[in-house]
């Protein structure tokens, strides 16, 4: 009801007047309570209609300044926040990391020092290394936001997509979500094992003996080593890429062998239900974890929706947790 209000009286909208998290930083969903997530899915609605105006700005982060630090390559994350944050009159900062004193050899503490003594007002940071963010984070005197780290986790993705479920009119306590592909390192995957969960989601995991996550018995899933059967009466389909830049351990076979037995079809797909939505993180591969034409099939596919709604979301999760 007082999102409402603020709805139709946009110019009082005021990080004042938000919900604010139970959680002063990002970086893991485990740490978010149920209301959290119902709080950044209502704020992200009010945000989604607004993106589609002419002017999208709604500056009631005016004069704050906001960090990305992102240590591994990205398009849909990187670039959503940066809209994100202008669209809400912050002032976006991305720091080049190839360009900056890490290539000298300055420590990530010696970095978040020096980030410091510039009072941003939130920082937001991507890392390949589980425990990264932390170290970092740990030394920031503002809260920070995980962009995905190693194959632990990506919180924003699993918002994104809990948000895309719900504004399909997905209930999460009565769906089934069929979780294919590279799971064992993946952090999309984790996240929204997690998310889900919590939101009261059914999850199954879907993959090949060789991507089955080391510690798949503390994962409350069922298990299916064949796509066919692991997509049966399933609500989602959540495809995931094959992680090739973490890889180093596994023999993988071809891709054509990959596509026949993994990748999903149009024809594997009846199996789900009439209503399935196909949704993938990005980047995709096309032909070899999903069909090309099943990937643009928007009767189906939400894949581009996720990108759109990410903007949406993560413009709620700055204004919930600037202070
Ligand atoms: N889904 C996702 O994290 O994509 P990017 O790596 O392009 O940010």
């Amino acid at each position: 009801m007082v999102l409402y209000n603020i709805l139709i009286t946009k110019p009082m909208l005021t990080i004042n007047n938000l919900p604010k998290l139970s959680v002063q930083n990002l970086s893991s969903v485990k740490d978010l309570t149920k209301a959290d997530v119902m709080s950044i899915i209502e704020v992200a609605n009010l945000f989604k209609k607004n993106n589609k105006e002419k002017n999208k700005n709604i500056p009631i982060l005016n004069g704050r300044t906001i960090i990305n630090l992102f240590f591994e390559p990205s398009t849909r994350t990187l670039i959503s926040f940066e809209v994100a944050a202008k669209r809400l009159g912050a002032d976006m900062i991305n720091m080049n990391i190839e360009g900056s004193s890490l290539r000298k050899g300055e420590t990530l503490i010696d970095t978040a020092d020096t980030l410091n003594a510039m009072n941003p007002d939130l920082v937001i940071i991507r890392h390949g290394s589980s425990g990264s963010i932390k170290e970092i984070s740990s030394r920031l005197k503002c809260p920070i936001i995980s962009a995905g780290e190693g194959t632990e986790e990506h919180p924003t993705q699993a918002l994104l997509d809990a948000y895309t479920i719900q504004d399909n009119q997905k209930k999460f306590e009565e769906i089934t979500v069929s979780i294919c592909g590279d799971i064992e390192h993946s952090r999309v995957a984790r996240s929204n094992y997690h998310l889900l969960k919590k939101m009261g989601s059914k999850i199954r995991f879907v993959t090949p003996d060789y991507f089955k996550p080391k510690d798949l018995d503390s994962f409350d899933v069922e298990y299916f080593d064949n796509l066919e059967l692991g997509i049966e009466s399933a609500d989602i389909v959540m495809m995931l890429r094959i992680q090739k830049e973490r890889i180093n351990d596994v023999n993988l076979p071809s891709i054509d062998e990959y596509f026949k037995h993994f990748g999903l079809t149009h024809k594997k797909l009846t199996n789900a239900k009439k209503d399935v939505l196909v949704m993938h993180p990005g980047p995709i591969n096309r032909n070899i974890e999903i069909e090309s034409s099943l990937a643009d099939d928007l009767d189906k596919s939400v894949i581009n929706e996720q990108v759109e709604n990410g903007v949406a979301v993560r413009m709620a999760c700055l204004a919930v947790m600037v202070k």
